[in-house]
């Protein structure tokens, strides 16, 4: 009996994909969807594309309740492949744009105003990183006692960043944003 039911719950659970026509998006002229324009907000442009989903939780976007549209591996002229990051009705901190330089250094913040680009923002990577990066060393001054962390920027692109307490040198792929 407990067998026939699963069987048919299996049944009821089978994927029926919805046939599409091969031919329609050879016959749209720009073969393509672009991410949508947004009215309100910030456009986060020129991220390496290995970059883009660290900035999306610099920003805590997953508990956003606007709008969020991410996209990695777009080909862009100065950088090769770039990622982007749409948020609708929000609007970033200079502590969330220094955050956000020290994974995306040539990233553009763009401010979005009624769908226009009211303003663009290079961003600057810091000499000095306050209380942004975790230290690596288990045994550092700053995982073990209540001081905020200090990294001097030792090398921009490929990034390297020195710990003020410890002297670890930390490379890009070991950063954890605090
Ligand atoms: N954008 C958007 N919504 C708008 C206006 C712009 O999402 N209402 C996005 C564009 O898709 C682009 C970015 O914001 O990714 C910057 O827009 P714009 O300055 O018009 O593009 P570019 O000239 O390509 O920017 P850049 O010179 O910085 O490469
Ligand atoms: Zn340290």
């Amino acid at each position: 009996m407990a067998r026939r039911k699963a069987k048919r719950k299996n049944k009821q659970e089978k994927i029926r994909p919805k046939r599409i026509d091969a031919n329609a998006a050879r016959q749209d002229p720009k073969k393509e969807l672009k991410i949508s324009a947004i009215g309100e907000g910030t456009v986060i442009d020129h991220i390496p594309t290995d970059a883009t989903f660290k900035v999306a939780e610099i920003l805590g976007l997953e508990s956003h309740n606007g709008v969020v549209s991410i996209a990695t591996s777009l080909q862009s002229k100065s950088i090769g492949k770039k990622g982007i990051v749409k948020v609708a009705g929000k609007s970033l901190t200079q502590e969330e744009v220094n955050k956000i330089s020290i994974v995306a250094p040539n990233a553009t913040v763009n401010i979005i105003k009624n769908y226009a680009v009211r303003e663009k923002i290079k961003v600057k990577s810091p000499e000095v990183i306050d209380n942004v990066v975790k230290c690596s060393n288990p045994v550092c001054i700053t995982n073990n006692e209540k001081i905020p962390t200090k990294f001097f920027v030792v090398r921009k692109d490929p990034l390297k960043i020195k710990c003020h307490y410890c002297e670890r040198s930390m490379g890009k792929e070991d950063i954890e944003i605090i």
